[in-house]
């Protein structure tokens, strides 16, 4: 059974600058919840009971966030607000841990740092930019393939082929309705790039990476790349991976993250009908 999540948050979210400049990209909202909030929620229901967040500077919002808020839940009692109430103390059971990466060198240097945390286990990865539509559970799915097989397993989706120098790409073999991976490359020219097959922000980890990362020279960016680690680790094990199934939104760059909003906006029972009816006024006249 998989029990531990890695989430890393130390990224300085430049996209976003200057709304990142004090405040951690991870805590933007999509509507009144923030970006890391959902990931942890997708990890609490496939049965994650232990969290790791790889932070950095300006990342104490996060740890607040997660954190009691003493103050503010006497408050709510005394005005009767219950519901208000259980929304912010939903995470007063979980067991998260800190550890600050030191520089920001990168993915791979990231997940290195979980070392001590992950001990001997296997462990999901989760980048929070990469917001799954939380109807379906990718998470589920590549655990299933990782307790069959025993071996890494990485989220995959096609995409078109001028964006493949926004992720790491990858080609294998579909057998199945899984991929074996025989190739990896960071953020390659559409020239360059085995397929149009993206790593999405999913991973289920096994601790044999940890010593490839170790020996990492650093890669695309000049950053040790989790996707250098895996290419290697390809000489010691299999990789499967699993096509994501339900829309994935990134929230990591302006407009994606614009769409995300949008369409949760859609979905939320409390705004949608209204959010509806300003769009086709909005839009009647085009
Ligand atoms: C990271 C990984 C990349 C992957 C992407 C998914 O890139 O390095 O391989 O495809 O996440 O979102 P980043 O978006 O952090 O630059």
């Amino acid at each position: 059974m998989i029990k531990k999540a890695v989430l890393p948050v130390a990224g300085l979210g430049t996209r976003f600058l200057p709304a990142t400049k004090a405040s951690p990209k991870e805590m933007l909202p999509i509507l009144d919840k923030p970006l890391i909030q959902y990931a942890v929620e997708e990890a609490v229901k496939v049965g994650i009971e232990e969290f790791l967040f790889i932070t950095g500077k300006h990342k104490r919002a996060i740890e607040d966030h997660f954190d009691k808020a003493y103050e503010l839940e006497e408050r709510l009692k005394r005005a009767g607000k219950y519901d208000l109430l259980e929304k912010i103390n939903c995470f007063e059971n979980l067991n998260i841990a800190y550890i600050r990466q030191k520089e920001p060198k990168g993915l791979g240097d990231a997940i290195l740092c979980a070392k001590p945390f992950v001990k001997d286990e296997a462990f999901v990865v989760i980048l929070s930019d990469d917001l799954i539509d939380p109807d379906h559970s990718v998470l589920h799915e590549m655990i299933k393939i990782y307790e069959e097989k025993k071996a890494p397993v990485i989220a995959l989706e096609a995409v078109p082929l001028e964006e493949v120098s926004r992720y790491g790409i990858v080609s294998g073999k579909k057998i199945d309705g899984y991929y074996i991976v025989d190739n990896l490359i960071e953020k390659p020219e559409p020239a360059h790039a085995p397929s149009n097959l993206a790593i999405i922000g999913r991973y289920i980890l096994t601790p044999q990476i940890f010593k490839y990362l170790d020996s990492l020279q650093p890669g695309r960016g000049g950053e040790i790349q989790l996707t250098d680690a895996l290419k290697v680790l390809l000489d010691e094990t299999v990789i499967y991976g699993y096509i994501i199934e339900g829309k994935r939104y990134d929230a990591g760059e302006k407009l994606g993250y614009l769409k995300t909003i949008v369409e949760f906006a859609l979905k939320d029972t409390e705004i949608s009908y209204q959010f509806v009816s300003f769009l086709k006024d909005k839009f009647s006249n085009l």
